[in-house]
């Protein structure tokens, strides 16, 4: 393994976290609004391409609206993949995705200036919707380059407010149903590599200053739609009360507890859509979003049935109907083992400590890691707090993961040109 020496440019790293900062703030004070295919999200690409460009990186996109910066080298061949997302959740942090962005062009910007003779091209990649909450079409645009993407789904995609995610990115140029085009992993891909912020409390409780991840958690949401009878709250006789909102509250509770009591599985009830969503309204119609994951496949298909099992169950005496449909579907991932080896080497070599961990969030190294060899670097969050916020991680931690990042890069990229 080449030794080189890669310093990273602490106050590039710092003033570039702070632009992108700017950008998409809610004006409450309350976190990040940078939604797909938000003016905001549009105006951080935007920041991205042109941040690159004064690199004097080669800058394109795709039909998938993902950004890329690419860092040419002498010798043509699949280029080393590096970066994250820049799309937030509502009233998300500014670590999340946006973090792995920033690092990855001060890798980039380090490994440019080391002087290292690079073996091929390394591309600095920003994909767009990773999140998924505005039109539940998450992972869109790694999935649309790993070719991966259910256009029937993409299709039917509409917001809260009813916008078709076809008009949402035709506001921005690019036609939906472009987005098969933009599958292009051989032979232009070597691999990816991602850093990102922990998401949870474990790096930080044992004082561990990265980790490499093993896997990333499958994700399944799931939504079910409850039909009962829209009446008065006050003159409807009780059995003759068909309230969806109570058939809901019903599925939380029952199925929560069962969740708890099971190993390696978690289920978040995290969105509700209630009609007509008045307090002296009997509701007629309620629509409740799940996430389900875990990173075992079959722990996941069981919960997933039992669910939708326990919400029939409770909306029968009710006289409810239930629908569901799984509008996200992610599977488990295990990361490449040797890429896994790389980077728990290269922080042995910076000093720095290196866990290994289970992914329970979901990631772009997550689709990737199914068509191309992928790994993750992880740094703590203070708290553990993420798609919050208070989301936080310390400069010093920052800009270990970037060190980290920039190294595992330089070998990957040194090792090519040795094989
Ligand atoms: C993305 O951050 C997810 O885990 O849902
Ligand atoms: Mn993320
Ligand atoms: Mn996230």
């Amino acid at each position: 393994m080449t030794v080189s020496t890669i310093s990273i440019d602490s106050a590039f790293f710092r003033q570039a976290f702070s632009e992108l900062a700017q950008i998409g703030r809610d004006p409450s004070g309350r976190g990040y609004q940078r939604l797909a295919w938000s003016e905001a999200e549009r105006e951080a690409h935007r920041w991205f391409r042109d941040r690159a460009g004064q690199l004097g990186l080669e800058v394109f996109t795709d039909a998938a609206g993902n950004s890329f910066a690419e860092l040419a080298s002498p010798e043509s061949g699949p280029a080393l993949a590096i970066g994250s997302h820049l799309d937030t959740v509502p009233f998300g942090g500014a670590y999340d995705g946006g973090y792995g962005v920033v690092g990855a062009l001060a890798a980039a910007e380090a490994i440019q200036r080391s002087g290292l003779k690079l073996s091929r091209p390394l591309r600095v990649c920003a994909f767009t919707d990773e999140e998924g909450p505005r039109f539940g079409t998450g992972l869109l645009g790694s999935k649309a380059l790993a070719g991966a993407l259910d256009m029937d789904l993409v299709r039917r995609a509409q917001d809260r407010e009813g916008t078709p995610l076809k008009d949402a990115m035709a506001r921005f140029g690019l036609d939906l149903e472009d987005l098969p085009s933009a599958a292009r992993v051989r032979p232009t891909f070597l691999g990816y590599l991602e850093l990102h912020i922990e998401q949870g409390p474990r790096l930080e409780q044992s004082h561990i200053r990265t980790a490499a991840v093993t896997a990333i958690t499958g994700i399944r949401q799931v939504s079910l739609h409850f039909v009962g009878k829209t009446n008065h709250a006050g003159t409807t006789p009780k059995p003759d009360r068909r309230n969806a909102l109570r058939a809901a509250a019903e599925t939380i509770a029952r199925f929560s507890p069962w969740v708890d009591a099971q190993e390696e599985l978690v289920a978040n009830p995290g969105q509700i859509t209630v009609h007509p969503n008045a307090a002296n309204v009997v509701p007629g119609e309620v629509r409740l979003d799940w996430d389900v994951r875990s990173p075992d496949p079959n722990r996941l298909q069981a919960a997933v049935e039992y669910l939708i099992t326990v919400a029939e169950d409770v909306s029968r005496p009710f006289h409810i109907s239930v629908d569901s449909q799984i509008f996200h579907d992610v599977p488990p991932c295990p990361m490449h083992p040797d890429w896994i080896e790389l980077v728990a080497s290269a922080a042995e070599r910076l000093n720095l400590s290196c866990d290994r961990l289970v992914s329970w969030a979901g990631h772009d190294a997550g689709v990737l890691g199914r068509v191309m060899p992928a790994a993750m670097i992880f740094i703590p969050s203070r708290a553990g707090v993420s798609h919050a916020p208070e989301e936080y991680s310390t400069d010093e931690a920052m800009l270990d993961g970037v060190r980290l990042l920039a190294q595992t890069a330089a070998d990957l990229l040194t090792r090519e040109a040795e094989s």
